[in-house]
């Protein structure tokens, strides 16, 4: 190792890394491969696009610089061929700490985030504040929204584009004696994601009520990975079963059909959880003869008892002219029963959170929104 300090800093070099100690006393281990790749340089980079340029293959796999020097923060490495790579020190000091959205746990009293529809349309740093809250919590809630059919589709500069699936671009959801969906009944809807028969389910569900004139059926949410976690907790073992057996679904009508077997726990590369997919309505039978279905009932069916407790619930009533919109990988969303008494008809589209992110970066891109 050699010891080449600037003032002060600490830069050591060994055979397939350089590690700097920063002066606030972090480190940071930047593989040489890595930093071969990311140069910035003109050569490396397509300066039209702000596109890589540089291939890895085009460099030996033990490839190491023969010169590393730390200046005015500034990280200089010439390469065997004479390439030169400079990197800030600002920059490579950001990497893992950058947080853009962190999510926030339910608080005991937690009431979604609400917004007046025409505010989050026309004002830009309100709709930045709602959605960042929505992306933290996972619900939001417009109010004063018109009563019209088809207003959802008036979200997609804010959430869009409207993510369509097969049946209805905008979904109606009222009784129906010939609907296919128990939706389309008076009866409790449990806590569920919607089409847990696609592979890649809408990430965001938009639900808006035009009419809600029956005594019953107010709405339900849950944080369905607050239910995760604490499924993990108590029973890390039910929670392995649900991240790897392969659950089947189906959503169909006469025109339609939609399949999916999946895990109902999906988790990222470094084990936190990315998305719930539970929907009791579309869960078809798993095989019975699999030697772990004895394990995924006891599993499934503690997961269930959580899902379906009422301490796992937030209800309210969505009046008419509110729109709830879930994280629909996190959060799921039911109904209690109603008495259908009167008009009550809802109307849902779809969105992708990483559409909705897209919003809130270029809103606070452009200033027009605070950070
Ligand atoms: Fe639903
Ligand atoms: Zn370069």
């Amino acid at each position: 190792m050699t010891d080449m300090a600037a003032k002060s800093e600490q830069l050591y070099t060994d055979s397939d890394a350089v590690r700097i100690v920063w002066l606030c006393g972090s480190s940071t281990t930047l593989p040489h491969l890595w930093l071969r790749d990311n140069c910035s340089c003109s050569d490396c980079r397509i300066a039209q696009t702000d596109e890589k340029r540089f291939l890895i293959s085009s460099v030996p796999a033990d490839i190491a610089p023969v010169s590393v020097t730390l200046v005015d923060d500034q990280l200089l490495l010439v390469w065997p061929d004479g390439h030169r790579s400079t990197f800030s020190g600002e920059v490579l000091r950001s990497y893992g700490s950058a947080d853009a959205d962190p999510l926030s746990p339910w608080p005991p009293d937690y009431r979604p985030t609400r917004c007046d529809y025409r505010s989050f349309l026309d004002d830009d740093a309100a709709a930045a504040s709602t959605i960042a809250r929505f992306i933290a919590y996972g619900a939001m809630i417009l109010k004063n929204a018109p009563t019209a059919p088809g207003t959802l589709e008036q979200l997609a500069p804010r959430l869009g584009p409207i993510r369509e699936v097969l049946f209805d671009r905008i979904h109606d959801v009222a009784v129906d004696a010939s609907g296919y969906n128990v939706a389309h009944t008076a009866l409790p809807l449990p806590p569920h994601n919607d089409f847990a028969s696609y592979t890649w389910p809408p990430s965001v569900q938009a639900l808006h009520m035009l009419a809600n004139e029956t005594p019953g059926g107010d709405s339900i949410i849950v944080d369905g990975w607050a239910v995760l976690a604490a499924l993990r907790a108590d029973h890390p073992d039910h929670f392995d079963v649900l991240s790897r057996v392969p659950v089947p679904f189906r959503e169909f009508d006469e025109d339609t059909e939609t399949f999916a077997s999946e895990p109902i726990i999906r988790c990222n590369s470094d084990g936190t959880v990315a998305g719930l997919r539970f929907s009791n309505q579309l869960m078809q039978a798993i095989d019975p003869n699999d030697p772990g279905a004895q394990d995924f009932y006891h599993a499934y069916r503690e997961l269930c008892t959580r899902v379906t407790n009422p301490d796992s619930q937030v209800s309210f009533r969505l009046n008419g002219g509110e729109i709830l919109v879930v994280a629909a990988h996190r959060v799921l969303h039911g109904r209690q029963g109603f008495e259908p008494t009167g008009r009550r008809h809802l109307q849902d589209a779809y969105f992708e959170l990483d559409n909705v992110r897209n919003h809130l970066v270029v809103l606070r891109r452009t200033g027009r929104a605070l950070p």
